[in-house]
């Protein structure tokens, strides 16, 4: 699957800190997103790694000082900063903030640093009297107004023993922030899009609660495909123990009614909103404050209907005209098409993607769909059985063309 890292040039510094092995996951994450990744190790970091490990993980070389003084010696430092695409240096220690800082250009690395223009994204970690510092800090200072990238530290437990700011941010996240920072100039660039995404949950008692089969899946999906391409994005999610995709603002709900505030209240300024969430169409009409004992007869619970979010969000743009573009999904196990045209009209959406949600290898849990996309102008694309992430691509893609449509 095309990624914003697919073909790009990483040349990632590695500098002397114990969080060296997080940085051969890093390497590694970025190899697995398509990237083809330069390693530049400082004489501290082979001290803790060696450049083997990252080879193994990248398939390319990886250089340490010595490679300085070899046959390519003389122009390799420029290369490897010419070719790049984003220099990261994780972990960046105290020392090598203060290299760069102040533009020393004494190992491979801070040579390559002093040579590249691309952007830089550092990711510091060290003991947390040593990021204390106020050189140190004063150092991130000048990096920071220079232009650099500054991700973590996170507060942790450090090599020291002790609990404090000074951890490299984790490799997953720091993906997140790299794949962002890739994908700054798409065609979603300073548009705002809203995903609801996950089922949602009806309390029937403190302990119980009626809920649906959604993972959540394909609306993390969505959001992380509408990062790739720029926007600013906001997950709004039932119950999910799903990773937050790196950048997105995550807004964590349980009930139909916490999704309905929440929804209205970002897509209120929002350029697009797709609501993926399987929303519950009922609640309990009245959720016993006690759990409910199971001697006696057995219950009758009486349900009362939920709102509609996506006819709340209609008559909404009604007035302010936001979001300019909805999506919605219908989930079906019949009739699939004729019920979803039904549903693209009564809510108003731009488009509906219908979800065949009985078959095996498509809708909840799985890691595949099969949907057709219906147009509120009458086209209907019918799209392959395809992974979640690309069934998310697609449907990104006719968003784009729809704000486009939008703003002519
Ligand atoms: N939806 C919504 N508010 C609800 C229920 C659903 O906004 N209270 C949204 C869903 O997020 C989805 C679309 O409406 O984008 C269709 O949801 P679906 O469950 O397929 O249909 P329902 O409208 O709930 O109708 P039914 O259950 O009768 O099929």
């Amino acid at each position: 699957m095309v990624t914003p890292l697919s073909g790009k040039r990483i040349l990632l510094g590695v500098t002397g800190s114990i969080a060296c092995y997080k940085a051969a996951d890093l390497a590694s994450k970025l190899r697995q997103a398509g990237a083809e990744v330069d390693v530049i190790l400082t004489a501290a970091a082979a001290q803790f790694i060696t450049p083997l490990t990252f080879q193994s993980v990248t398939g390319r070389r990886a250089y340490v000082d010595a490679d300085l003084w070899g046959s390519e010696g003389h122009v390799l430092h420029i290369n490897l900063a010419k070719e790049a695409d984003l220099l990261v240096i994780a972990p960046a220690t105290a020392n090598t903030l203060a290299k760069l800082a102040h533009g020393l250009a004494e190992n491979l690395l801070a040579l390559a640093a002093v040579a590249a223009e691309c952007p830089l994204l550092l990711a510091p970690a060290m003991d947390g009297g040593m990021y204390q510092h106020p050189a140190t800090q004063a150092n991130l200072e000048i990096l920071r107004d220079r232009g650099a990238i500054i991700i973590g530290p996170e507060s942790g437990h450090l090599a020291s023993g002790l609990r404090q700011v000074g951890r490299m941010t984790e490799p997953a996240d720091l993906l997140g922030h790299i794949r962002r920072l890739l994908a700054r100039r798409g065609p979603l660039a300073g548009k705002r899009v809203v995903v609801s995404a996950g089922g949602t949950q009806e309390p029937l008692d403190p302990v119980r609660f009626i809920a649906n089969r959604s993972s959540g899946k394909q609306g993390f999906a969505l959001a992380q495909a509408a990062l790739d391409l720029g926007a600013e994005v906001t997950l709004i999610c039932g119950p999910s123990a799903l990773p937050t995709p790196g950048g997105a603002t995550r807004v964590d709900v349980r009930t139909a009614a916490e999704m309905l505030a929440a929804v209205l209240e970002h897509s209120a300024e929002a350029d697009a909103l797709i609501m993926a969430a399987a929303v519950a169409d009922f609640r309990s009409a009245q959720t016993a404050e006690h759990k409910i004992k199971k001697g006696g007869e057995a219950p009758v619970i009486a349900l009362t209907h939920t709102e509609d979010i996506l006819k709340a969000v209609a008559a909404v743009k009604k007035e302010n005209s936001h979001p300019a573009v909805t999506v919605g999904f219908a989930a079906e196990s019949q009739d699939l098409l004729a019920n979803a045209a039904k549903k693209l009209a009564t809510k108003g959406l731009d488009f509906i993607v219908a979800n065949d949600v009985s078959a095996a290898d498509a809708g909840f849990e799985v890691d595949t769909n099969r949907v057709s996309l219906l147009f509120a102008d009458g086209r209907r694309e019918d799209l392959p059985l395809l992974g979640k992430g690309e069934v998310a691509v697609a449907i990104l893609a006719e968003v784009v063309k729809l704000l486009g449509k939008a703003a002519e």
